[in-house]
């Protein structure tokens, strides 16, 4: 039996048309994405509705799977409507109506060596519960450690495709967060301003304006990004889009992540170590509790993920209908 910690209620897989019981191990080992992270990756949920599960920017998400994929030059063997049909029937199997949600194309078995010319691409889908990200305790307050090390920049990559290898760094970063007692990371660009987290995009607010940085600062455009931007003006307050200097987050009467993973999370404390010359230094954010508009923000996104704002439901793709 496989450990099921930390899948709970996962009970299937879909993998190239079929569902597959979760403990069914199919992928051969000599997989090409397996080597050297040839694959593409999105991150998707679903919420419970009164409608049953909806899934929240499905149209968005998978517009920027197949982006990736043809950043890593694949030719998928599905489209876009064949993988929303593979979703929808994988949460429909696990009997979930809240769900994290993980479409992944991979170079499969073919050939070894670092370009795939013999590797058919193959598409997987999975779905399991998967509560907070970071666990309960940092949706209440996050105490994120800025790394020395900086972003890949957006001249290397582009940064809007999740293309698994990447994500090696965001890794380390998360793992090195983690030893010196933090629970998450936060990257700095190449310019020394700040860029994002491992998986998540920052947001600060000082005197009642909203504000996220973008693609310029060498960043995934996240898509609960974008949404809570718009969540935001919605509700009245003032929005902006421009680079955080480090002292302005530092400075910040309230900082917060966005992310699918990590829906909208306060940052509390902050730990710089972005140069090592200069030592460690801990600062609080909004004196270590959530602030009043990363609080409503956040409910406010989790009534609109659970279909309770009719004017966002367009966000919404029910997995029933
Ligand atoms: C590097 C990175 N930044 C930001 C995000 C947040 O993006 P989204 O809100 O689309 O999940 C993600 C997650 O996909 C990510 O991997």
């Amino acid at each position: 039996m496989l450990d099921m910690t930390h899948f709970p209620k996962a009970t299937k897989y879909w993998h190239q048309g079929k569902i597959h019981d979760w403990s069914e191990i199919i992928v051969h080992p000599m997989a090409h994405g397996l080597h050297y992270g040839t694959i593409v990756f999105e991150g998707i949920r679903a919420y419970p509705t009164a409608k049953g599960p909806a899934i929240f920017r499905l149209p968005e998400h998978n517009e920027r799977f197949f982006y990736s994929a043809g950043v890593a030059r694949m030719v998928p063997p599905y489209d876009a409507a064949q993988v929303t049909a593979a979703i929808k029937q994988t949460v429909r199997e696990n009997k979930l109506d809240s769900c994290y949600i993980r479409p992944l194309f991979y170079y499969a078995y073919g050939n070894m060596g670092l370009v795939p010319k013999a590797c058919p691409v193959e598409l997987l889908v999975a779905a399991w519960e998967w509560k907070a990200y970071l666990g309960e305790k940092a949706d209440a307050g996050t105490s994120v450690y800025i790394l020395p090390q900086r972003r890949i920049h957006r001249s290397q990559v582009d940064m809007k495709a999740k293309l698994g290898g990447m994500y090696v760094l965001s890794t380390i970063g998360g793992m090195e967060a983690r030893a010196e007692g933090c629970d998450e990371a936060v990257f700095l660009n190449l310019e020394g301003r700040v860029a994002e987290g491992p998986g998540q995009n920052i947001f600060v607010v000082k005197n009642g304006i909203v504000k996220t940085n973008d693609r310029s600062e060498s960043i995934l455009e996240g898509i609960t990004r974008t949404s809570i931007l718009e969540a935001a003006a919605d509700m009245g307050m003032k929005t902006a889009v421009g680079p955080i200097a480090k002292e302005e987050f530092l400075g910040a009467d309230e900082a917060f992540f966005t992310g699918t993973a990590v829906e909208v999370i306060p940052i509390t404390k902050i730990t710089d170590a972005s140069d090592p010359k200069a030592g460690k230094k801990v600062s609080p954010v909004s004196m270590g509790k959530t602030g009043p508009l990363t609080a409503a923000l956040r409910a406010r996104f989790f009534e609109i993920v659970t279909g309770k704002v009719p004017r966002f439901e367009k966000w919404l793709t029910y997995v029933n209908d």
